[in-house]
This record gives structure tokens, sequence and C-alpha cells, in this order.
């Protein structure tokens, strides 16, 4: 019997990546989504890719009643992934309610839910954002991390803490913090991908975008930092790496003795390339140049920051295979698939 999880935001861009490597893997996951910010046409695309049908629930993971639905209804739950989080840092600054009301009421269901129903794992989505603009390069898990500059990383802070103070109750939970680095990239079928609702906050999909002439042009956000071209640098990771190695850290969880247990892994390539990398490396991809403007530095962003990425490693056996070439790659084919399905 295939072990069920329940992966929460499974319909978002990192949650229905990491539903296909789940499903590839032998296990049984449902979805969990109030498609606040995934479209519904996901489910369709899933069950494409997946030649299966698609488990999945739709509602608000901060209902408690909703959320003790879904458990009955799956019945013997092994693992809980928890994506179900808003992400955008601009937004979180103008809205700091809106994201503390959500990621951290999600969490604190999802977490009772876990000990009254006695579901042992849990793996929960982090950011590297944690670690602000670290004082030492490469990033490690003992980097210390730095006061939010955001509420949206604020609320990752708060929540690891959380979790990390659950499992020294003795809660009976096993957990373990991925701390994301930059996400980038789309499945290589070219069914699902990222989606931004509005104009992307993002690089890539604006890169994308910009490439397939939904957006005009492309503004890099300062080029005089300190950095070998002057653009910032980031640990960029491709989504199909990132879904696998919550897989593995599921595989981990599953075979720990100790029956509480808190763990942080960053999940990073250990490589580091600037935004101009990224820009030239698209056009090398798509055979086609790329519509772009220097424009002044972003409030907030750190000018450099990527992986050490030995724990994962040692500690649960993954590391990336997938390039930047790879992501941007897979990225540009599925704005492509976007755009003929607009046009069909
Ligand atoms: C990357 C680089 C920008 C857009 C954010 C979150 C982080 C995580 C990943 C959730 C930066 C530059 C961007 C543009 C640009 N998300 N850029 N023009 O800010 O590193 O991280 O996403 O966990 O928490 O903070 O990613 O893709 O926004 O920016 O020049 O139109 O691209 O300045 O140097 P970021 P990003």
């Amino acid at each position: 019997m295939s072990k069920k999880i329940l992966v929460l935001g499974g319909a978002g861009y990192i949650g229905s990546h990491t539903y296909v490597e789940l499903l590839e893997s032998g296990y049984d996951p449902a979805i969990v989504d109030d498609f606040s910010n995934a479209e519904h046409k996901v489910i369709e695309r899933l069950k494409a890719l997946t030649q299966r049908d698609v488990r999945f629930y739709e509602g608000d993971c901060n209902d408690a009643a909703f959320m003790e639905k879904v458990i009955g209804t799956e019945g013997d739950v092994h693992a809980v992934i928890h994506f179900a989080a808003f992400k955008a840092v601009g937004e979180s600054v103008e809205k700091p309610l809106k994201y503390y009301e959500n990621n951290i009421g999600s969490l604190l269901v999802l977490l009772n839910k876990m000990t009254a129903h006695q579901i042992p794992h849990l793996v929960f989505s982090s950011s590297c954002t944690v670690y602000g603009e670290p004082d030492k390069l490469p990033v490690t898990e003992s980097t210390p991390r730095k006061p939010a500059e955001s509420p949206y990383g604020n609320t990752k802070q708060i929540c690891e803490d959380i979790i990390a103070d659950c499992v020294r109750s003795k809660a009976a939970i096993k957990a373990i913090a991925l701390r994301y680095f930059n996400p980038m990239g789309a499945h290589p079928s070219g069914l699902i991908g990222e989606l931004p609702i509005g104009a992307p906050n993002n690089l890539v999909p604006f890169v994308t975008q910009v490439a397939a002439g939904v957006r005009e042009k492309l503004t890099v956000f300062g080029n005089d930092y300190p950095t070998p071209d002057g653009t910032c640098v980031r640990d960029y990771i491709h989504v199909v790496d990132l879904a696998k190695a919550h897989v593995k850290a599921l595989e981990h969880l599953s075979h720990l003795n100790e029956s509480n247990h808190y763990d942080i892994i960053n999940i990073g390539t250990g490589e580091g390339n600037s935004v101009m990398e990224v820009i030239k490396t698209f056009e090398k991809v798509s055979g086609q140049p790329l519509n772009y403007v220097i424009g002044p530095k972003r409030d907030g962003d750190v000018e450099t920051v990527y992986a050490n990425a030995d724990k994962a490693k040692q500690v649960i056996g993954w590391t990336s295979e997938l390039t930047l070439e790879d992501g941007l790659r897979d990225a540009w084919r599925w704005q492509q698939s976007l755009k003929e399905e607009d046009s069909q």
C-alpha cells in the first residue's frame, strides 16, 4: 500500500512538481490547495503528465474544520509537505497581516492536526531569505539568520522556530525545513511550470515573458554591485531538482528511529550566477536576443547569496543534477506552451 502524503499548496509551482516526483517514487500524494495562487488548469495538466487521476481537496489550510475533513477522508497519512504560503516579498511589506495570518496560521492548524492524528512526518518549505545578506559565502545551515528584511522572510523564520519548539516539546513529529535558494525552470514535458499571477516578481519568469512578447522589456535592477559583472548573484535551483529534494527528505525522515526530530537543510546548487549570466544563458538557449535595460537597484535585494549544499548530500543523499541552462531551456519551453494554449 503506497504511503499517503498530503501536499499543502500542491497546485502551486513547487508543490505541483513535487506531486509528480512523489508519484514517480511510489508515494500516494493528495493535493490540498485553495487555488488562491494557482489555476485549476494545473489539475488537468497533472492528469495529462502523470496519466492518472489527481486526488485533491479545495479549501483553506487555515480552516481547521476543512483540514479535519481532509485528514478524516484520507485516513492513514504518512507525511505532510507544507508549501501553502504567500511568497511575494514586496506584497508582504504592503500587507503584513495577510502574510502572518496565512503563513503562520496554516502551520499552526497543521501542527495541531498532525499531533491529534499522530501524523509523524513533516517537510516544511523554508527559504534562503532567512539568511538576509550573509557575512560569509557560501551559506551553510549554521550561517546565522539575520533579522528578516520583509514580513514574508519573517514568517519563514517564525515557522522554523514554531516547528523546532513543537519537536522540543516531544510532539512526536519528525520534521525537516528545506531552505530553498532560487527556484526556476519547469518540468521538461512543458506541461507544468511557474504561473505568476500578474507581473512576475522573480527574474526567470519575467525573462521568459519578455522573450515571448508578453512584456516589453526586462529591467535589470542595478549593475554597479561589487560583483564580477556588477549584477546580483543568486543560486538558481531547477524546480525538478528541488522537488526531488522533498522526496529525499521524506525518505530520510521515514528511516529515523527517534520519534522527535528537527533539521534544517539548504537546497541549492552551490553555484552562484549573476543576472547578466542568466540573461546571456537564456539568449543562448532561446536563440534570440533579450530586450533589457539597466535600471535602479531594487530595495531589499542582497548582493550575493548562494548555498553550501554539502549537508543535503550528506544527510538526505541529494545533490542538484540540472544546470542553469537546463532550467532556462525548460522555462522557455513552458512559456511557449502557454502561448500556444492561449492561441488555441
Ligand atoms: C533574482 C535577481 C533581482 C527581477 C526571491 C525571494 C526569495 C525566494 C526567491 C521565496 C535579483 C534580479 C529580478 C527583475 C531583476 N522566494 N531581478 N529584474 O529576490 O533573489 O528571491 O525569490 O522563497 O525569498 O526573495 O529572486 O528572482 O526576484 O531576483 O534584475 O525584473 O534578479 O534584483 O538580483 P530573489 P528574484
